[in-house]
């Protein structure tokens, strides 16, 4: 069953005709389906049913306050990576003890927050890290819990701007120093350790990665057990992929039974951190149609989002489905689909197969909703767009379209450029 489909000839997002947001919205927005999102978010969670799990929701790929606080409702917790990313999840009504922090560059100010609010674990990154964590948590009289964040050196398969879990990378500790940081973590007086955690990549899209990872999680946990250390969270990252084109990752249900068959007897709670498999195909972006220019090499078709709306194309030479909202049998051209932006790497799709489309019309670029917004910028000051959820027939504007005084916010021009 989608949630994004024709009824009669006209792209709907569940039961609301696309047309009639962008009548209400203006162009361009992003646009969520709320059945999309709980299913995907309970599909996920429910697969590892049988054993104590925690699915910690990885906000950057999505973070607006209402689907935070969607996931929240669902029993999720939240996969933070910066004091704004904890505020956010803590001002949509995260449970602290369902937070856990991780990122290679942990600001002091961030770990008090952090330590104030209360979260479930640090993963720590290095063993400096783990350092200003014990002086911070000392300092404000607390206990920090944390976990070592491994980099066991596998090769996730993905594209090389988002596999993570490899030597080369800059996050976690190598996997054969990991030992040699617990034993200092064990003896920092304001640390408390209480888990394990890697994260391999994303939009990796076999299982056989995560099945590596845990073999040799699994050995260093015992040996850190057989040292007296207590590891009772296993958080094995994110990373799980989705469907943008013609890939085919494995069924949530599929990876899961191969982490449980891994970890069924071992005595842990196992913590996952999904973000694009759970938003990621629960959004599109929708734009209008500007102006066709073509010249003896190529077409243009200029629509109103740009780079900076969503800028996977330009950056990681990403593949989005483009679909008209209004189908009707066209021919089909072959065109660039670029933005305004002033830069030749503004463009959504390249070389792309599409129906012939008019000015005025719209358009939807397909499984958006992950590092979508969440990677958009006012660059070329250009406002961000409006988020809609849609809800059975009902429309909610979950993020306003910036205005151009948003532009310009904390900006100030010092006295003197302004006496001549
Ligand atoms: N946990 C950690 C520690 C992460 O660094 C990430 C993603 C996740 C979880 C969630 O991974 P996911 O389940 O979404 O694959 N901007 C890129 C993706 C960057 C991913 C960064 N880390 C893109 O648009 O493809």
């Amino acid at each position: 069953m989608h949630y994004f489909e024709y009824k009669g000839n006209e792209l709907h997002c569940e039961g609301v005709p696309i047309k009639k947001i962008a009548e209400k919205v203006g162009t361009p927005f992003y646009l969520y389906s709320y059945k999309t999102l709980v299913r995907h978010f309970n599909v996920f969670n429910q697969a590892f049913e049988g054993i104590p799990h925690l699915v910690c929701y990885s906000m950057k790929a999505n973070s607006n306050l209402a689907l935070i606080r969607l996931f929240v409702n669902l029993g999720g917790g939240v996969d933070v990576v910066s004091g704004g990313e904890l505020y956010r999840a803590v001002q949509a009504g995260a449970d602290p003890q369902k937070i856990v922090f991780s990122g290679v560059g942990k600001k002091e100010d961030e770990i008090e927050y952090a330590l104030k609010a209360g979260i479930l674990m640090f993963n720590v990154e290095s063993s400096m890290e783990l350092q200003k964590i014990n002086e911070v948590a000392g300092r404000i009289n607390k206990k920090a819990p944390i976990s070592i964040r491994v980099n066991p050196d596998i090769d996730a398969k993905t594209h090389p701007y988002i596999t993570t879990g490899m030597k080369q990378n800059k996050f976690g500790i190598d996997i054969l120093r990991a030992p040699m940081a617990y034993r200092l973590a064990s003896e920092l007086p304001n640390l408390k350790i209480v888990g394990i955690d890697c994260h391999l990549g994303s939009q990796l899209v076999e299982v056989d990665p995560f099945v590596e990872a845990l073999r040799k999680l699994k050995q260093l946990i015992n040996d850190l057990r057989q040292q007296g250390m207590e590891v009772h969270y296993l958080d094995l990252g994110g990373g799980l992929g989705i469907t943008y084109s013609d890939e085919e990752p494995p069924h949530p249900y599929e990876y899961a039974s191969n982490i449980l068959e891994e970890i069924r007897s071992f005595d842990c709670t196992l913590i996952l951190e999904p973000g694009r498999v759970i938003v990621g195909n629960a959004g599109i972006l929708v734009s209008k149609v500007l102006y066709i220019k073509e010249n003896e090499e190529k077409r243009f078709v200029i629509v109103d989002a740009a780079m900076n709306d969503l800028v996977r194309p330009s950056y990681y030479g990403s593949f989005h489905q483009i679909l008209p909202v209004q189908e009707g049998g066209r021919e089909e051209i072959v065109a660039d689909v670029v933005g305004p932006v002033c830069e030749s790497a503004d463009f959504l799709a390249k070389g792309r197969k599409i129906p012939r489309l008019n000015p005025g019309e719209l358009i939807a670029i397909m499984s958006a909703g992950a590092y979508g917004f969440s990677m958009s910028t006012n660059y070329n000051s250009r406002p961000r767009v409006a988020e809609i959820l849609v809800r059975d027939e009902e429309i909610y504007v979950i993020r306003k379209r910036e205005e151009y005084e948003d532009l310009i916010r904390g900006e100030t021009i010092p006295d003197f450029l302004t006496h001549s």
